[in-house]
């Protein structure tokens, strides 16, 4: 089963809207020849229209950051997944900041996967652990336990939508990035728990990226590793040519 590779970039608190789509205008060329893998960009909330706007016939997809899991509400300052649709192709659910200083928290990454999956929105889960528990050893059940948590109640079906980012919490936007080997142990881990749930095809279809200080540098020996199927990258997203770099060098280690 060849999976595609897809290097999506979450731009965090950072580009106003016009800066958005002044960015995304320069990218789409430079991505241009890179068709072989699915290339994604998650600006803020209120760029999201224009940049869908500037992306339309450039195959690169648009992400949100984040979403509400019921339909509408008094839920003030937050946003829910009808109003992504048509918007956003992909949600980032359960990142570490919003687990951090959002109450994310495995409850709600599961409610939010389900209603991303209900709006035709494909989420990305991220998942990872703290220093404390990676120096304890505790890394492979707690993140085990992350993923198990995130897909509770998701059918087979529903898994050729999700994507898995593993995002160790000490590696990002420290410039102190896992190992690719390390990366690659425990994405290998996190596919045998997709395994034990849906079974070897379902397992060997889902895609799990890295993410943790990727940048243009390692960008080849993570992409090179056999369970590293892309790359869900903050800073080096934000500069055109490394955005560009990363891409390029994601087509290259996977050949396509
Ligand atoms: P950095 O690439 O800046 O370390 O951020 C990783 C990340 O959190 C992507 O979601």
């Amino acid at each position: 089963m060849t999976r595609i590779p897809v290097i999506a970039g979450n731009w965090k608190m950072y580009k106003t809207h016009a800066e958005s789509i002044a960015f995304v205008q320069e990218l789409a060329p430079l991505l241009a020849d890179y068709s072989g893998v699915e290339r994604v960009v998650c600006p803020t909330f209120i760029a999201l229209a224009g940049v869908a706007e500037a992306l339309k016939g450039t195959g690169i997809k648009v992400g949100a950051q984040q979403m509400h899991w019921e339909p509408q509400g008094a839920f003030t300052s937050q946003i829910a997944p009808t109003m992504l649709q048509g918007l956003a192709d992909y949600v980032i659910i359960g990142h570490s900041e919003c687990r951090a200083y959002l109450a994310e928290t495995d409850e709600t990454v599961n409610k939010k996967a389900k209603a991303a999956l209900a709006h035709a929105l494909k989420p990305i889960i991220a998942v990872g652990e703290s220093l404390a528990q990676n120096e304890a050893g505790e890394t492979d059940a707690f993140v085990g336990g992350q993923v198990t948590a995130a897909l509770a109640g998701l059918s087979a079906a529903d898994m050729a939508q999700v994507i898995i980012a593993y995002e160790p919490i000490w590696a990002i936007g420290t410039g102190k990035n896992a190992s690719a080997a390390q990366a690659n142990s425990v994405i290998g881990m996190i596919r045998g728990v997709v395994r034990g749930l849906y079974g070897e095809t379902v397992a060997a279809a889902t895609r799990i990226q890295y993410g943790g200080s990727v940048k243009p540098e390692n960008m080849l020996e993570y992409m090179s590793q056999p369970e590293i199927d892309g790359g869900l990258v903050g800073g080096a997203s934000l500069k055109l040519n490394d955005f560009k770099e990363l891409v390029r060098l994601a087509a290259q280690a996977k050949g396509v």
